[in-house]
């Protein structure tokens, strides 16, 4: 298009005149450029599968500093994470430190006397990206400076430090959606004219039914509900406080909504956490079983929710390692098809989800819901799949099944997770 701008040009009569020529190379330059920017801002490219990495929140809450967070970038290549696709490490609240005189977004300097652009380029030179938090609100959920207001200025700040990827938060922001729309949608759209490839991450905690606005709004990825403690689920006595369960159970039937480039956020992983610290230890987030970290991680994944460990990843333990690096598991979160896997039986014993994965292959994850031991028969073709399959079995690393059915037992809140192939 824009050569053709050039070759058109150049048969009329004004281009005889040298100026005029350089005038329409110019503009065609210019047109070049703005379309190519239009381009590389399509929210799709920005995060075609969902994204994955460690995040500050759940263990540190807002006592982060760049060591800790250099230390962390460091572990994320020692411990095999960012081969395993991990590849953001997502600052969350805390590292703010006000507004200099020009109204310019500073970070705290006790925590972070380099600045972030020094901690971004180390980040970088380990091959990771950076993440980093505000609010659409004067103040972010701990107290700190946010960005209602300043969404131009701070988006092109984030991008001068060379930041990837923004969280987006919501409190001290009034209830409705329109204003939720337009907060998010201005946040959006200043990061697409920031000069900087930066994703956006929605965070209103699936309130205001995010899922219907937050991609227009700008948005890769929206939080679907409130914060994920440590815990299964939330007792019949809390009002409040997400347990695994209860994130599963809202995100489960949105699968319509997610596909490459637009995920349901069903928040951080829990996974090494045992209830050690951290906000997500507070309204009744003592700690999981690894059964439960297990089905965390097999959940998210046939889910397709964006994967964002917040363990101590300087200090694993073997199950830790185990469940977060399960590389089978991970393929099915990070398919390429983008198919959010679909609720095909829900009772108060089983939940069953199908995934459809790009090679033609089925994920199959089968959970235990029960506080029993249960033995179960599955027939692959009540869920429309009338081939014959090799079930295997991406815990055990193992073909356990060939054919159009599999029994066995399966552990009080345990998640089996099967990739299905077709036998030929
Ligand atoms: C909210 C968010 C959390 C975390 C905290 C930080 O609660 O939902 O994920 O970012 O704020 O203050």
């Amino acid at each position: 298009m824009p050569f053709l701008c050039f070759f058109h040009s150049l048969n009329s009569k004004v281009l005889v005149r040298q100026r005029a020529l350089f005038m329409v190379i110019t503009l065609c330059l210019v047109y070049t450029l703005g379309h190519a920017t239009v381009k590389s801002d399509d929210g799709k490219l920005l995060a075609p599968t969902p994204p994955m990495g460690w995040m500050t929140w759940n263990y540190f809450a807002d006592n982060i500093n760049e060591k800790v967070i250099m230390e962390m970038a460091d572990a994320m290549v020692s411990s095999g994470m960012l081969k395993a696709g991990y590849n953001y490490v997502f600052i969350d609240d805390g590292w703010q430190g006000g507004r200099d005189n020009k109204n310019n977004i500073i970070p705290d300097s006790k925590k972070f006397p380099s600045g972030i652009k020094e901690l971004a380029d180390y980040v970088h030179s380990k091959g990771l990206k950076l993440g980093i938090y505000s609010d659409a609100a004067p103040l972010t959920c701990a107290g700190y400076t946010a960005s209602l207001g300043f969404e131009e200025q701070d988006a092109k700040t984030f991008a001068s430090w060379g930041i990837d990827y923004l969280k987006y938060d919501y409190c001290g922001a009034p209830e409705d959606v329109e204003t939720a729309k337009q907060r998010y949608k201005k946040m959006g759209d200043a990061l697409r004219r920031s000069g900087r490839e930066i994703a956006f991450g929605i965070c209103e905690w699936g309130q205001r039914k995010p899922w219907l606005w937050a991609a227009e709004a700008g948005g890769q990825l929206w939080r679907t509900t409130n914060d994920v403690r440590d815990k299964w689920k939330r007792k019949p006595t809390e009002n409040s406080g997400e347990g695994i369960m209860n994130i599963m159970d809202v995100n489960a039937s949105l699968d319509k909504y997610a596909g490459p480039g637009y995920w349901n956020d069903m928040d951080m992983l829990v996974v090494g956490l045992y209830g050690k610290k951290g906000p997500s230890g507070d309204l009744g987030g003592t700690g999981c079983t690894n059964t439960e970290y297990q089905s965390q991680m097999s959940l998210w994944s046939i889910l397709a929710s964006p994967l964002a460990a917040t363990n101590d990843i300087r200090n694993m333990n073997a199950e830790t390692k185990r469940i977060l690096l399960n590389q089978e598991v991970i393929d099915i979160d990070q398919d390429v098809l983008g198919k959010q896997g679909i609720l095909k039986v829900n009772n108060e014993t089983w939940s069953i989800i199908l995934r459809t994965l790009a090679n033609g292959d089925y994920a199959l994850a089968i959970l235990n819901r029960s506080d029993s031991i249960q033995n179960t028969t599955i027939n692959l073709s009540e869920f429309g799949l009338k081939s014959t399959y090799y079930i295997k079995d991406l815990w055990q690393h193992k073909v356990v099944a060939k054919g159009k059915k599999w029994s066995g037992s399966v552990n009080s809140h345990e998640t089996k997770l099967f990739r299905l192939k077709k036998i030929d």
